[in-house]
């Protein structure tokens, strides 16, 4: 009984007084307070693909006694469907976690969250030696435990599983470093988020060292104590592999010194946030996503062929970037910006895009200012924002009104109201003048015959 108690706690199987809550659309089941007490509601959360623990006593059990396994637990671990364990507000003893570990070996659980979890003390990790486990991905949340340096031991009983994770999130836990070492124990990593930690320039270079995760394709660093850009370029060139990087919520600085150059299979770049005032060079050459929203630029001067989604909202640019320097370019986001208006010509390449947003920006409603953005959305490109975030901010009488209802005619345009006298004139005494009027009908919005 023992060692079936045990394993249930190890699973999580073990539930308080009855407090399991089973939600069937979602096949999620929460338990809350674990502890032996009861194990009648549990069989509720086996029809569950996820099980989640909140709360309770685990040190209670640091000492119980464990053998190896019946072949009939084995086989009843083997029928579980659940493939998704969360512990949440627990304080975990290292050395039972290294007793019940290897108990995952008979189930097919592919996910491990751990969530405001204290570690405590520190496990003997001999016995997982040469284990391998189900285990693909492995999550910790705001959690406590003894620094990594110094457990090369413990890395080394546990390389058998870790060379095969793909997953790998430590978030909000006050992380300053990684050793050099563990980068070279996750050969399979695919996945590392770091966000939300304490991780200065300095740590970055050792962990990333040669041959650390060297399959590493999405890495995550937003909300550390990054600052220099060029450090960070210097130290993720050595992941061969790496896809999307994101800084985002760093405070970065260039440091015009540095030649680095950003490993060439980066597609995905998130710099949001990270009070820049100009854009930072060299960008990575092959961009396909590029996030740099949040920031202080007043303007985006840069060419990358290969972009197919920019990010600039909440910036001070007071024009739209120049499309043609973005030839497979379909998201175009500059809400909250500082631009007045968008001519015709810029309205005519913003339409061949998917994905425009523009809204927030204190919009000029001349006639060519509201008519620019009357035709985008008449094209139906502009996103879920129109009509209701576009507004008007000049001329006066048009102040707080809705860009939708500004009538726009070409009587209505000061310009052309001083110019068409003039058209008309010409187009008394040339062929030339006939062609500019006709022209400037369609679209309304161009004052005819301006210069
Ligand atoms: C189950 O989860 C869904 C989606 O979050 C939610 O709408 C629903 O109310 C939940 N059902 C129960 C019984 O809690
Ligand atoms: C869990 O235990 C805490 C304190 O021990 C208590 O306040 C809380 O109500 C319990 N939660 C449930 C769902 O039983
Ligand atoms: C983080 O975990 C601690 C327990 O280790 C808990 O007291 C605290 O509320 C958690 N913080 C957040 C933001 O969840
Ligand atoms: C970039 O990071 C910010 C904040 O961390 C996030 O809100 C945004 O969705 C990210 N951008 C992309 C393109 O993933
Ligand atoms: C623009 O600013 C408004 C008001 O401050 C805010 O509610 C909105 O989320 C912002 N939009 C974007 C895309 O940043
Ligand atoms: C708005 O546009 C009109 C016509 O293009 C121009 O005369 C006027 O100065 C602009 N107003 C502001 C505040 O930019």
């Amino acid at each position: 009984m023992n060692v079936a108690v045990l394993l249930l706690l190890a699973l999580g199987l073990l539930e308080a007084e009855g407090r399991c809550f089973f939600n069937r659309t979602q096949e999620h089941c929460v338990c809350y307070n674990l502890s032996e007490e009861s194990i009648n509601s549990i069989v509720q959360c086996l029809a569950a693909t996820a099980v989640e623990f909140r709360g309770g006593e685990l040190e209670r059990y640091v000492a119980f006694p464990i053998s190896d396994l019946d072949p009939s637990t084995i086989e009843m671990l083997g029928s579980l469907i659940i493939r998704k364990v969360i512990f949440g507000d627990l304080l975990v003893p290292e050395i039972l976690l290294a007793r019940v570990l290897r108990f995952f070996s008979y189930t097919h659980v592919q996910e491990l969250v751990f969530d405001s979890c204290i570690f405590e003390g520190r496990g003997n990790w001999d016995e997982m030696a040469g284990q391998d486990l189900p285990i693909l991905s492995l999550h910790f949340h705001n959690v406590t435990s003894a620094p990594l340096t110094g457990r090369e031991q413990d890395l080394s009983s546990l390389s058998s599983w870790l060379e095969t994770l793909q997953e790998l999130s430590i978030t909000g836990s006050h992380v300053t470093s990684l050793p050099c070492g563990i980068g070279g124990v996750f050969r399979a990593l695919r996945f590392l988020d770091m966000a939300q930690n304490s991780l200065e320039d300095e740590s970055l270079m050792p962990a990333f060292c040669k041959g650390a995760f060297p399959q590493l394709q999405v890495l995550g660093l937003q909300r550390n104590n990054l600052k220099s850009y060029h450090r960070v370029c210097e130290s993720v060139q050595l992941l061969p592999e790496l896809q999307q990087l994101d800084l985002s919520q760093n405070r970065l600085m260039a440091d015009p010194s540095s030649s680095c150059q950003w490993p060439l299979s980066l597609q995905v770049f998130n710099l949001s946030n990270t009070g820049l005032d100009e854009v930072l060079t060299p960008l990575p050459p092959s961009l396909e996503v590029l996030d740099m929203s949040c920031n202080h630029l007043h303007a985006v001067d840069i060419s990358l062929s290969s972009l197919k989604k920019l990010f600039l909202s909440q910036n001070m640019l007071q024009a739209a970037p120049s499309i043609k320097n973005y030839p497979v370019l379909d998201t175009l986001h500059l809400d909250n910006n500082s631009i007045t208006e968008l001519p015709g010509d810029e309205v005519k390449l913003l339409g061949h895009l998917q994905d425009v947003a523009v809204a927030g920006n204190p919009y000029n409603c001349s006639c060519s200012g509201a008519g620019g953005l009357q035709a985008l959305a008449g094209m139906g490109h502009l996103g879920q924002g129109w009509p209701h975030d576009y507004t008007c901010h000049s001329p006066p009488h048009y102040q707080g009104r809705l860009v939708q209802d500004v009538p726009v005619s070409v009587l209505q345009c000061n310009s052309a109201v001083v110019i068409a006298p003039l058209c008309i004139a010409l187009t008394l005494l040339s062929l030339a003048g006939a062609v500019c009027l006709v022209r400037s009908r369609p679209r309304l919005v161009r004052p005819c015959c301006r210069v």
